[in-house]
Formats: structure tokens, sequence, C-alpha cells
């Protein structure tokens, strides 16, 4: 049978990315990172779909390019709609229209939050598929989550946070250790040197399924204030027992309700993914549970964590199959549940 070369684009947020699969593996993977937010602290949205302009031409060019292929012997093309930043998610929308139509092929839309969860599907040497249904835990810098993941397409969230995203409160306990944007690596980095009990922070009293980061965001900062009034070097001389504090405090948040997710749904085999996916506390404390609790745990390849394109191909991989298809009518939807 034919070969199927599915293009990914992605744009939702700060990061432009297109990649190429062949059959559901990995042709080419190129993320253009955006440098210019780090200087404001944060990702500023009108900056980052000026960069995205200038970003995706090169960047899909040179993901087909690498795939070794040419855009003639491409199957269809596979687009974040959202949930994100509309003039980013516009810049991607625009493009991959344009393109499908002038070449005359199959026209894909797809969640960037059921990408996030998909990529565990993406054809890996040494890496199992999980088996429906399962649970995923997505956790970035906009969202997290809890989802039932029944089939492909059916998901179904059972806890969110209710304000900050883990990754926001990885960024914001950054801003407050004078790390720069974004802190979450670092953090991730310094707290493997340090002591996860030397601080206690504030654990929240959220019922059911859901998160939420806010106090722990505060408690993180009266602690540093008040220890700053009589040490004014504080934070510098504990920086690394205050990330390991912080760490441990949420990956312990993120693993209690896992644990009452397991033990709600009965569902042992838990993917996770999102930016935050990358953090060595929770692969280690999920890898960990595969024996302690008798669960299956599936953890995505680095490159398939913080915001890529390949994890938009193969969701287009799998909705070509069942021929899912939108036309040149779509829009961008920045506000996009699963
Ligand atoms: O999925 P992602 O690339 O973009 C969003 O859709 O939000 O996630 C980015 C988030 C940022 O908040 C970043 O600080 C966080 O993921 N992050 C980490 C780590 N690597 C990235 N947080 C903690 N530990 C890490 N190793
Ligand atoms: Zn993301």
């Amino acid at each position: 049978s034919q070969n199927i070369y599915i293009l990914g684009i992605e744009s939702s947020c700060d990061d432009t990315a297109a990649a190429v699969l062949c059959n559901g593996k990995i042709k080419s993977n190129i993320v253009a990172t955006q440098k210019i937010h780090e200087e404001y602290g944060g990702v500023v949205p009108e900056l980052a779909s000026r960069a995205h302009q200038q970003n995706i031409v090169p960047v899909i060019d040179q993901a087909i390019k690498k795939a070794g292929i040419t855009k003639e012997d491409l199957t269809a093309i596979a687009f974040t709609r959202g949930p994100g930043l509309m003039g980013s998610l516009l810049v991607g929308t625009s493009f991959a229209k344009s393109m499908a139509m002038a070449l005359q092929i199959p026209l894909i839309e797809v969640n960037h939050m059921q990408a996030h969860l998909l990529a565990h599907f993406i054809e890996e040497e040494n890496f199992e598929k999980p088996n429906f249904p399962f649970l995923g835990l997505t956790i970035s810098g906009g969202h997290t989550q809890i989802v039932k993941i029944t089939d492909f397409f059916e998901m179904e969230v059972i806890g969110e946070t209710l304000d900050d995203a883990v990754g926001e409160a990885y960024d914001k306990c950054g801003k407050m250790l004078n790390l720069p944007y974004p802190g979450g690596p670092l953090i991730d980095r310094y707290a493997q040197d340090g002591d996860p009990k030397a601080f206690v922070f504030a654990k929240p009293n959220v019922k059911n399924l859901d998160f939420s980061f806010s106090g722990l965001k505060t408690s993180v900062l009266y602690f540093i204030q008040k220890q700053e009034k009589l040490n004014p070097n504080f934070v510098e001389e504990n920086l690394k027992d205050l990330c390991a504090s912080f760490q441990f405090t949420v990956v312990k948040i993120l693993m209690d309700k896992l644990k009452k997710a397991v033990k709600q749904t009965g569902i042992k085999e838990i993917a996770i993914g999102g930016g935050v996916s990358a953090n060595s506390g929770i692969r280690k404390a999920l890898t960990e549970a595969q024996s302690k609790f008798g669960w299956k745990t599936y953890i995505p390849k680095f490159e398939y964590t913080t915001d890529n394109a390949a994890m938009i191909a193969i969701v287009g991989h799998y909705k070509y199959l069942d021929k899912q298809f939108v036309d040149a009518s779509i829009t961008a939807k920045a506000r996009y549940s699963l």
C-alpha cells in the first residue's frame, strides 16, 4: 500500500513547529523557539504572531527537506486549530489552509491538548503505546488536566486546574527566584541538587480531581518575603533547596490526584503529556509508580513533551485514516475544549 505522509503545523503559542510523519514514523521534527519573550519574562502575544509569520515558511521548508521528500509527496496537512493565542493560531491555520488548497490535498484540524496525549502513538522503537482506556495527565504552561481517554477521539476531562496551570506555577515561582523565563526547566535542574524536605509549602485542599496552584505560589512568595527580611541573600543562598522543596510539593500534588483518579476509574494505565512532563521529578515518580502501585505509565520522549508538530502530525495520521477532513472555511479557535 501507499505511504502516508502527513505534514503537521503547530503555532498555538510561542514555538513555530513543523514535522513530517511517514506512516506514523518521524521523518522530521523542526521547532523554532522564539527567544524574544525571554526579555519580557513571559509570552507577548503580539510578538509571538509576528515571529510565527517570519518563521513559518522556513520551518515548513526545512521539515519537508529534512524528511527527504518534496511537498508534492504530502498526503495531507494537519494543523493546530486551538486552544492557544488567537494571533498565533491564525498564522498556522491560514498557512495550512492555503497550502492544502494549493496542493489539492486533505486538510485536518487538530486540538492541541488531544495532541499532547496522542503523541504517545508516534511510532518509536522501545516506546510502547498506551492501551485504551487510559488516563492522561496533561501538564503544560497553559493547562493541567486529568483526561479519561476511551478511544483516539473520545476524551473526557475528569479533573482540571481551577486557577494556574502547573507550568505557570513553575514559571511564576522561577520569577520569585530571580530565574529567567521560562523558569520550569531551571527549577527542575536546581531541584536535583537540593533537599526536597528543606522547606514546607502549603498544599491545596481541592475536592474531587481538580487542582489549584495559586495557593502554592502565594505560599512560596510569603515565605521568601519573610526570610528576605532576615537575610536579603536568602534566595541566592538557598536556591537549590527552594527549587527541590517546590518541586517535591508539585509532584506530591500531581501524584495524589492521579492516585485518586485511578481509584475512581479503576484505570491503571497512565500517560503524561505537555511541557511539564519533561520534569525529572514527575518522570521519576511515575516510573516508580509502576512497581509501587502496579500502574503502567507512559512517559513521552523528551522532544514530544514541549510544544512540537510531530504530535499534531500523529493526530493528523489517525484522522486521515478515519477521513476526518475539514474544508477551507475552517477557523482557528482560541478556546477549544477536548
Ligand atoms: O507544552 P508547553 O511547551 O507549552 C504550553 O502549551 O504551555 O509547556 C511549557 C511549560 C512552561 O511553563 C515550562 O516552564 C514548562 O512547560 N516546563 C517545565 C520543564 N520543562 C518545561 N516545567 C518543569 N520542569 C521541566 N523540566
Ligand atoms: Zn502545549
